[in-house]
C-alpha cells in the first residue's frame, strides 16, 4: 500500500479489518515497527477523533507524531499550477511539499471542501499535490470527497458486532442539519461498503440528495425511508449537502431525523454515526442514548483502523 486516500489504495479490505481487530486485542504488538519514524498530521480544519486516534495509533507503533494546524499556524498555500502569487497565498505547494517530505516518513492531511465549486473540490488538489511532491506515503484524515479512516473503522464496527451467518442489511440514511456539510463521509461509507461486498446496502435520502454514482454504484437507492429501513440491521445516519445542486441545503425535513419509532420495522437495528452529531437535529437523544447506539464503539475503532493503516504503510 503506497498511500491511504481511498478504498482504491487498499489491496484487501479484509486484511486491514483483521489487522485492526488484532491491534484492538493487543495494541502494543508492533510497538517497535515505527521506532525512529516520524508522522506529520496537517490540519486545515477542526477535528477531535481523527486527530487523537491517529496520534494514539502512531504512538502504539512507536512513532513520533507532530500535529501542525496549517490553516492557523502555517503560510497560506497556493495550489494552482503556474499561479502568479501576487495575492493572499504565500507559499506554493510545490515548494512546501518536498520540505514536508524531508521532515516526515508518513504525512497525513485533513482538508475539507469549500462546497462552492464541485469540480475544484472533487479534483482533490491538496491530496494529489502532496502525493506528487512529497515523495512519502500520504494518508487522508478526511479530504474534500472522502473519509477512508472513518470508513475502515465503520466496516470494522459492523464486522465485529454482526454475529449472524447472513449478510447484514445496512441502511445509510440522510438526516437533517442546519448547515451545508460535505459529502465525504457518505461517499466514503458507500464506496467502502460496496467494495467490502459483505452487506446488503441501501441508501435513502430525499430527492435531490443523490450522491456521485462513482461511490454509490452497487447500492440500492430507495427514496421511501420507511421501506428502506424495513428489516435493517444497521442504520448509518449522516447529513450531506447536495451533490448535483452543489453544496446546497435542499431540505430540513424533521421527519428524516431517526427516532426510536423508526426501530420498530427494523431488525432491532444498531445506530451508527461518525460524530460529531447535532443531537435532536440529525439524530434523537433516545437513539443516541439507547443500547442500540454504536457511536462510541465506532469512534473507539478509529484507533485500530488508523493503526492498521499506518502499520501497512510502515512496511513499504
Ligand atoms: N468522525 C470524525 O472524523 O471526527 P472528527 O472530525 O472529530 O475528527
Amino acid at each position: 500500500m503506497q498511500h491511504f486516500t481511498s478504498v482504491h489504495d487498499v489491496p484487501a479490505i479484509d486484511m486491514l479489518v483483521k489487522k485492526a481487530i488484532e491491534y484492538k486485542a493487543t495494541p502494543l504488538r508492533d510497538v517497535v515497527l515505527g521506532t525512529g519514524k516520524r508522522i506529520g498530521l496537517l490540519f486545515m480544519n477542526p477535528s477531535m477523533r481523527t486527530r487523537l486516534s491517529t496520534q494514539i495509533a502512531a504512538k502504539n507503533l512507536g512513532m513520533d507524531a507532530i500535529v501542525f494546524n496549517i490553516d492557523k499556524e502555517g503560510w497560506a498555500l497556493e495550489l494552482e499550477a503556474g499561479a502568479v502569487m501576487n495575492g493572499t497565498t504565500v507559499e506554493h505547494i510545490k515548494d512546501a511539499a518536498p520540505v514536508l517530505g524531508s521532515y516526515f516518513d508518513i504525512l497525513c492531511v485533513r482538508s475539507f471542501p469549500g462546497l462552492q465549486d464541485r469540480e475544484a473540490d472533487y479534483s482533490e488538489a491538496m491530496l494529489n499535490a502532496l502525493k506528487k511532491y512529497t515523495g512519502i506515503p500520504i494518508v487522508s484524515l478526511e479530504s474534500a470527497t472522502l473519509h477512508p479512516l472513518q470508513s475502515l473503522a465503520d466496516v470494522v464496527t459492523i464486522h465485529e458486532t454482526f454475529k449472524e451467518k447472513r449478510k447484514p442489511k445496512v441502511v445509510m440514511t440522510w438526516a437533517p442539519h442546519i448547515k451545508a456539510l460535505p459529502q465525504c463521509v457518505a461517499n466514503s461509507f458507500a464506496e467502502w461498503t460496496n467494495a467490502w461486498g459483505k452487506a446488503e446496502f441501501v441508501i435513502t435520502h430525499p430527492e435531490g440528495y443523490e450522491l456521485d454514482t462513482r461511490y454509490t454504484s452497487g447500492a440500492t437507492i430507495e427514496y421511501d425511508r420507511q421501506k428502506a429501513l424495513q428489516d435493517a440491521d444497521y442504520i448509518y445516519v449522516k447529513n450531506w449537502s447536495a451533490y448535483n445542486d452543489y453544496g446546497k441545503v435542499l431540505s430540513t425535513d424533521k421527519n428524516w431525523m431517526p427516532t426510536a419509532a423508526d426501530l420498530l420495522s427494523t431488525n432491532n437495528a444498531s445506530i451508527m454515526h461518525c460524530l460529531p452529531v447535532r443531537r435532536n437535529v440529525e439524530l434523537s437523544d433516545e437513539l443516541l442514548d439507547s443500547k442500540n447506539s454504536l457511536v462510541t464503539q465506532q469512534a473507539g475503532n478509529r484507533v485500530w483502523a488508523a493503526q492498521a493503516v499506518l502499520a501497512e504503510l510502515l512496511k513499504q
